[in-house]
């Protein structure tokens, strides 16, 4: 297959918020304030950037160089570089997590684009034991989350179809910058509230006490769940980046913009809820059952503001899953086009299907359906659980090995400096990072999510 035809982002720009779009995702929202509040605010922001900048940039760069060099989808993208040696099964395993997130990843998009429905028609409101209620019999119905996962699932297939240049990069251009002037907007609306300062502080001020070898445990695994390392996005999409795409400094700028989301969330989430004396949690309680709560409790006395907040918190929320979703659906898509010969529209075609048909299973396992369990757990639990806590450690910690002690220096260096163009004076660290760091860290992340250490 020539590399023409596979496509091409266009713009640099298009290259960052594409890519962007991808690692930013729910967690940004549904995670990152929580696990900042709960480890000393500020002390644990300055963790996480350090996690960022030393580690998830490292693995990036290894994804990236690993799918510039092949310019193919991420199984074969591994197998070109494996020359024939079991590494790249590493590129399998990727595809496969992608195909398992799939499904799970595309039933929560699905809530957040019915709680858009719902905010523009006015439905959210009520008491706290309401808003639990009407969350809970929404997800254990049996139809309604598939036809809103079926609806997701057509926004991104129309997407993917329409091709890498014309469909994600021009979607992403209009989605991520719509995602931060929401963000923004959401961000004046709460720090206006009285008392919002509470929630600036609490997620900023620097609290040393509470930081211990756990902390920095957690911000390593924010920050690799963050960026989307070893889940096949991030090499699919460096498979489409041009010969002078600057690896490093795209790998640094889409961090830049993942944290940023990450921080403006907190400052959309705390000053919010400590304003009105809610304390915050995680997950999707916080957003489909906390934060309803507090946005009618700290914008009801006008009702336009409050219907103006929940529906741009909502939309904000459909578009971040939406542009991950869409990263992950083009991991499977590349890999069926590439492998079967056949034509990114069937392609997409089979992997919407399949997608609809997991994430239908999924959202089934939450309602009574009980016999849809594995290990104990329902469905969209253990897909969760798996993919989170054994796919990505494994993935990631093989990339590392595989860039740091097998892959061709040469092929490194090139990849790189852009075959000499630019310098790239940090190429020792890097080596450094992915041969003896990021292997150990991973390895004791992977012990610390099963509780060993
Ligand atoms: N980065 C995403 C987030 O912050 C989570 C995520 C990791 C993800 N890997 C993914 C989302 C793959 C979609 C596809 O929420």
């Amino acid at each position: 297959m020539e590399k023409s035809d596979r496509g091409l982002f266009g713009t640099k720009i298009g290259v960052i918020l594409a890519t962007a779009g991808g690692a930013v995702g729910l967690g940004n929202v549904w995670r990152f304030p929580f696990v900042t509040g709960q480890n000393g605010g500020a002390a644990f922001i300055l963790i996480y950037i350090l996690c960022v900048l030393l580690l998830g940039l490292s693995v990036m760069l290894c994804e990236m160089i690993i799918g510039r060099h092949a310019h193919a989808n991420t199984a074969r993208a591994y197998t070109i570089l494996a020359n024939g040696k079991p590494w790249k099964w590493i590129g399998y395993l990727g595809v496969l997590t992608s195909a398992l997130i799939l499904g799970y990843y595309g039933v929560v998009s699905g809530w957040t684009l019915q709680y858009v429905f719902s905010s523009l028609t006015g439905h959210i409101h009520g008491t706290p034991e309401v808003f639990k209620d009407q969350f809970q019999s929404f997800i254990s119905h049996p139809i309604e989350p598939i036809l809103w996962l079926a609806a997701l699932m057509g926004m991104a297939h129309l997407i993917i179809v329409r091709g890498v240049e014309e469909g994600i990069e021009k979607a992403s251009k209009i989605m991520m910058p719509l995602l931060f002037i929401l963000l923004i907007v959401l961000m004046c609306s709460s720090l206006m509230l009285p008392n919002a300062m509470k929630g600036v502080e609490f997620l900023f001020k620097p609290d040393f006490s509470k930081v211990t070898g756990k902390t920095f445990l957690e911000a390593l695994g924010q920050a690799f769940f963050s960026l989307s390392i070893a889940m096949g996005c991030l090499c699919t999409y460096a498979s489409y980046f041009s010969k002078d795409t600057r690896l490093t400094t795209s790998a640094l700028q889409i961090a830049g913009l993942d944290t940023l989301v990450a921080i403006l969330s907190g400052l959309v989430i705390f000053p919010a809820a400590l304003s009105v004396g809610i304390q915050p949690d995680s997950g999707p309680s916080l957003i489909f059952i906390t934060l309803p709560n507090v946005f009618e409790q700290a914008f009801g006395s006008v009702p336009v503001i409050e219907y103006i907040v929940s529906f741009s918190f909502y939309l904000l929320l459909t578009i971040a899953a939406l542009t991950s979703f869409i990263s992950i659906h083009e991991v499977s898509t590349s890999f069926l086009r590439e492998e079967l010969h056949i034509h990114r529209k069937n392609a997409a075609r089979i992997v919407s299907c399949y997608g609809i048909i997991l994430g239908a299973l999924c959202s089934l396992s939450m309602g009574e359906r009980n016999w849809l369990t594995l290990f104990g757990m329902n469905l969209f639990d253990f897909f969760d659980w798996f993919t989170a806590n054994c796919c990505l450690p494994i993935g990631a910690f093989f990339t590392c090995l595989f860039i740091g002690w097998y892959v061709d220096r040469k092929i490194i260096s090139d990849e790189m400096s852009n075959w000499g163009t630019i310098k790239a004076p940090h190429l020792h660290v890097f080596t450094f990072m992915v041969r003896f760091v990021c292997p150990v860290l991973i390895f004791i992340i992977f012990l610390h999510q099963f509780g060993v250490i």
